[in-house]
């Protein structure tokens, strides 16, 4: 065999094997599953929506009448943060180190409150500081999907189907996680389910059609 064959041989073996090598190890987002980003603010799941009980609706307002289901402004967080500053237990301890010192109570603010605050140019006393410049904070998005996949909540919420059933249990996370694969064999497997046995009771015409969920 030339020298020249035998290279172009060798080339091919290798772009073969890369090709495979990308094929196992590329990953869709909607099936990075586990998936659990540092945010910019530690905010729990678990203690906002079991313990104090809010619903979804009141910080992803969006997904009853949007596609998207929308992340909570900071005046949101400060409907309560403007009075709550640090956790519960913290602000009991200084209660409790004043009194022992027979001292004022002073303000405690958590860093998590410091970072909430200065993102709306505030300092920790809640007034608005000319040096600092307001900037919406930067959550990591968790699940979201490439521009070619087409998702919207409205058609979801419509019929009923539970944040859960696509988001898993998020009232129990104290980090926020892609708790499963959203993967389109996932997607299509639930509208063929739907078309044959309803959603709640409900007769649906859930589309397998491409152009649904790729436009
Ligand atoms: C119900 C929604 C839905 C339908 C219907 C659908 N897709 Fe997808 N498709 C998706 C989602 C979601 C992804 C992947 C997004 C991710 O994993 O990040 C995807 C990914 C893909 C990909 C990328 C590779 C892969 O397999 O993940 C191709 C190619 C694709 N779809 C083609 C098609 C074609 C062709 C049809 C029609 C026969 C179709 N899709 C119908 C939702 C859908
Ligand atoms: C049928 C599956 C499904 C259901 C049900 C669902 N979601 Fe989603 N959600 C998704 C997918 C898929 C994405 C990513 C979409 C994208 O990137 O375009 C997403 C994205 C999000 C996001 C981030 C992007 C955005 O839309 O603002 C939030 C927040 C969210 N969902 C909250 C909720 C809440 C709250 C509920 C219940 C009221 C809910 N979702 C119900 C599948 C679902
Ligand atoms: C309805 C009231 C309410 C809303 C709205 C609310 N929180 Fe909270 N949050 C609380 C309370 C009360 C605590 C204190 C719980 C404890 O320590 O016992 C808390 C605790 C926290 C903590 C842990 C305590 C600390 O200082 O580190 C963080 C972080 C936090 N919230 C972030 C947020 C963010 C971000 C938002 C907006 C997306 C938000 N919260 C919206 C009531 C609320
Ligand atoms: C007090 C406000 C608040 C409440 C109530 C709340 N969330 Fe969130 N949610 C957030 C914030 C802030 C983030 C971004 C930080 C993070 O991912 O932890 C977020 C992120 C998410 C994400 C990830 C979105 C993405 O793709 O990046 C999903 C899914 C979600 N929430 C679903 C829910 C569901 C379901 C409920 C009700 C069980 C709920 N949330 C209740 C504030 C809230
Ligand atoms: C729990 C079952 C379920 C899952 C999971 C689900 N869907 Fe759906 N989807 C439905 C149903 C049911 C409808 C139709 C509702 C109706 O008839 O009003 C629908 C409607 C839609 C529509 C509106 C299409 C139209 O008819 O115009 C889109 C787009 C869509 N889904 C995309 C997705 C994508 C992308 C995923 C995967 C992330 C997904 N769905 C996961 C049940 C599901």
């Amino acid at each position: 065999m030339p020298a020249r064959t035998l290279g172009l041989a060798a080339i091919s073996v290798a772009a073969l094997a890369l090709l495979v090598w990308v094929l196992v190890h590329w990953r869709l987002p909607g099936n990075d599953a586990g998936y659990t980003p540092v945010q910019p603010i530690a905010f729990s799941h678990r203690l906002h929506s079991t313990d104090l009980q809010i619903n979804c609706l009141y910080c992803h307002a969006g997904a009853n009448t949007a596609r998207y289901a929308g992340m909570p402004a900071a005046n949101v967080c400060m409907n309560c943060h403007r009075f709550v500053a640090a956790p519960t237990q913290a602000v009991k301890d200084e209660q409790w180190r004043a009194a022992r010192e027979g001292r004022d109570v002073r303000r405690i603010v958590s860093d998590a409150m410091r970072t909430l605050y200065r993102a709306q140019g505030l300092d920790d006393a809640l007034r608005p500081d000319p040096k600092i410049t307001p900037q919406p904070i930067a959550w990591v998005r968790v699940t979201q999907f490439p521009d070619f996949a087409y998702f919207d909540h409205r058609a979801h919420s419509r019929v009923g189907i539970e944040c859960q059933r696509c988001h898993g249990e998020v009232q129990t996370f104290e980090r926020t996680r892609q708790d499963q694969s959203l993967s389109m064999g996932s997607c299509v497997a639930c509208h063929r389910e739907s078309n044959r046995q309803g959603v709640n009771g409900m007769a649906v015409q859930a589309s397998l059609d491409c152009v649904s969920c790729h436009r």
